[in-house]
């Protein structure tokens, strides 16, 4: 599963050039049928989605947010809506919303309470640098994933490993130290929801072109959510094209 995550940015021209240069460089794979994502902003959903339909590319469009409600709540844009949209993930618990928005584990449990389990969800998790620096990144991430204690988690739950102080820096941890901590959220949400489920789990901080084949070589990297590199659609086909084990 490889995400990019627009975040806020794009526009209508950007989105021309992009998809234009994505399907310049993207390999159609017929070993692996990877799910490849794009969570726009909000208002670019409807025009992404005409623009991906009009050049036949198998992109799912998905969203950065969601609100728990609907009806008098200005600014919020609800499931209903963004279903409406043909959107087939949301991306909840990003570190920007918890540090930006104040984005707290209530609310994203309240979240994930209307989300229904055959929608797809990526919860990201993620240490900070002080955290990372004082070793209390499993702690850390232990506390966010409590969320889904007890939950009846769907088969498609997805969680993003994502270090605040890799997120758009250039530094990442190594890949080694990445696959355990995926081994580890496996481990945890494995055992702390009422069905078992090991969930699939994406690193996310700094990915590019360059440095993508050494994440995913690891054993338990099951794909990426991008930022800064989505935004060039050339570089974010060849993650996808590096994903699927071809060549650039
Ligand atoms: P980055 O962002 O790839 O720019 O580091 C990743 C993210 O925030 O999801």
């Amino acid at each position: 599963m490889i995400v990019a995550n627009w975040k806020c940015n794009g526009s209508k021209e950007m989105i021309q050039g992009w998809l234009k240069d994505y399907k310049e460089r993207y390999f159609f794979s017929k070993q692996k049928s990877t799910f490849v994502g794009i969570a726009p902003p909000f208002i670019y959903v409807d025009y992404l989605s005409r623009c991906i339909d009009d050049i036949n590319l198998s992109i799912s469009l998905g969203v950065q947010n969601i609100d728990p409600s609907d009806g008098a709540r200005t600014s919020a844009v609800s499931l209903g809506m963004i279903k409406d949209f043909n959107c087939k993930f949301i991306i909840i618990g990003h570190s920007e919303m918890r540090n930006i928005f104040h984005e707290t584990n209530e609310n994203i449990s309240a979240k994930l309470d209307i989300v229904e389990n055959d929608f797809n969800i990526i919860l990201c998790v993620g240490e900070s640098a002080e955290e990372n620096a004082n070793n209390q990144t499993k702690n850390i991430i232990e506390q966010q994933l409590s969320v889904l204690n007890a939950r009846h988690i769907s088969p498609s739950l997805t969680v993003a490993y994502e270090p605040v102080w890799a997120i758009g820096t250039g530094n990442t941890p190594e890949p080694n130290q990445i696959n355990e901590i995926h081994k580890f959220i496996k481990d945890v949400v494995q055992s702390s929801t009422d069905n078992n489920i090991s969930p699939r789990v994406l690193y996310g901080g700094s990915v590019n072109e360059k440095n993508a084949s050494n994440f995913f070589k690891e054993e338990f990297v099951d794909g990426a959510l991008i930022g800064g590199a989505s935004l060039n659609g050339k570089s974010f086909a060849n993650i996808v094209n590096i994903y699927n084990g071809k060549k650039i």
